[in-house]
């Protein structure tokens, strides 16, 4: 079964990626950032974790305010490093953990957070400042991550407690996982600081220490504390403190803390914490019946003929092809595959079998490879197929054999005013 091994806590201040890129190791000002990050690396040498789950929050760099979830879980297979405007740092992507991570879903869904999900997005340094001083990446990572990405900027938020609740759901999740995994839960950010307004520069280091006592020893206290009173506290943007509490749910009540670090250079209080689980408090339900319960909405699914639910693992798996026929919103694009689709295939890097589903036309096959029935639906539209050529080919019928099953004859696509002009079977 997966363990979490402890759990650690870290601000997330591009400062600390800063300082790494730019070897600041002996410059006075930054070297206390590497001595406090040092007894962390180390520690993570030594447990050798499999996964670091790391939650943080995006900085309004992969989300933006066009669709802003409050929990959004990483799905994918790796993470790239996102460009802030300046280029992307020297950092290699990094493998994600798509079995777990499904996991993890299925347990916070069935625990009622509806959660958001997310592959193909860049991370930015919410995630990889703090990562980048945790662990080498020198050709590569050591590990990998599940991002939890939390909504702290756009009000309303999730609240204290609610990110409490989460991490002890967290924790159900990972520690019900079948395989032998090390898990070390990443809570970041803070600690004070207020960036914005006539208030910038604002830094409350007697709040920090007591803040740090109370997760610690007390972490229901800070359950309590609103997001105006964690602002009046340690500034408007240390409200994402409230991502610790996620981390300190999902470790047992009573924790043993073997580092801590503080050091307020500029901006932010820049914090480090790792905590050890002290002992290992019995699960609120047994295993078998929380797994029973992660998987009760689906259960007796597969009895269903021809039918395939539209799970993590086809959305990860067919990713690509599905973003290909995606991408047939867009005018460009579509014209681009109509002009030459060999080109357009190769564009967009689809392998062989994937290019010979497209190719064919085959329908039945694309939903077989996990492609969802709403991009045939585009497709159909593009290449001037209507919706039920495509119902008469996934049951392996005829178009008129098909209709024998249906009241009317009647014909439709989602096809728009470029679409309709080739309506070939409308018209007959
Ligand atoms: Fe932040």
């Amino acid at each position: 079964m997966a363990r979490i091994l402890g759990g650690i806590a870290s601000s997330h201040t591009p400062t600390l990626g800063f300082a790494l890129d730019q070897n600041k190791q002996n410059d006075p000002a930054w070297a206390p950032i590497f001595a406090d990050y040092a007894p962390v690396q180390k520690w993570l040498m030594e447990k050798q974790p499999d996964v670091l789950l790391m939650i943080f929050n995006d900085h309004v760099t992969s989300f933006f305010f066009d669709h802003y979830s409050a929990f959004t879980l990483g799905i994918g297979e790796s993470y790239a490093v996102a460009d802030e405007g300046g280029g992307v740092r020297a950092l290699p992507p990094i493998q994600g953990h798509p079995g777990l991570s499904h996991h993890i879903a299925l347990g916070l869904v069935a625990d009622e957070f509806d959660m958001s999900f997310f592959q193909d997005k860049p991370l930015d340094h919410g995630c990889f400042s703090p990562l980048s001083l945790l662990w080498p990446h020198e050709p590569q990572w050591p590990g990998a991550i599940i991002p939890l990405v939390v909504g702290v900027l756009q009000f309303p938020i999730p609240s204290a407690k609610r990110c409490y609740k989460l991490g002890q759901s967290l924790r159900k999740a990972i520690e019900s996982y079948p395989e032998d995994l090390k898990v070390v839960v990443v809570g970041t950010g803070g600690l004070s600081h207020q960036i914005h307004g006539e208030r910038a520069g604002f830094n409350n280091p007697e709040w920090d220490a007591k803040f740090l006592g109370l997760i610690e020893k007390d972490p229901q206290r800070l359950t309590e504390i609103t997001h105006a009173e964690y602002a009046k506290l340690g500034g408007m943007e240390s409200s994402e403190v409230i991502m610790w509490l996620i981390m300190r749910g999902a470790l047992s009540s009573n924790v043993k803390k073997i580092h801590q670090s503080y050091y307020l250079p500029s901006m932010c209080g820049i914090a480090t914490v790792i905590y050890e689980n002290e002992a290992s408090d019995p699960l609120p339900e047994r295993n078998q019946e929380y797994v029973e319960r992660m998987n009760a909405q689906l259960k007796g699914i597969e009895e269903l003929q021809g039918t395939y639910p539209y799970t993590h693992a086809r959305s990860v798996k067919a990713y690509r092809l599905n973003k290909f026929l995606h991408d047939l919103i867009h005018p460009a694009h579509r014209a681009a595959f109509k002009a030459d689709p060999e080109a357009a295939f190769e564009a967009a890097g689809l392998t062989g079998e994937e290019r010979e589903l497209v190719r064919s036309r085959n329908w039945r096959g694309m939903i077989h490879y996990g492609v969802i029935f709403f991009m045939l639906e585009k497709f159909g539209a593009v290449v001037g197929v209507s919706n039920l050529h495509i119902y008469a080919a996934m049951r392996g019928e005829t178009l008129q054999e098909f209709q024998k099953s249906r009241n009317t004859k009647a014909l439709y696509s989602v096809a728009g005013k470029e679409g309709t002009a080739n309506l070939a079977w409308d018209k007959k």
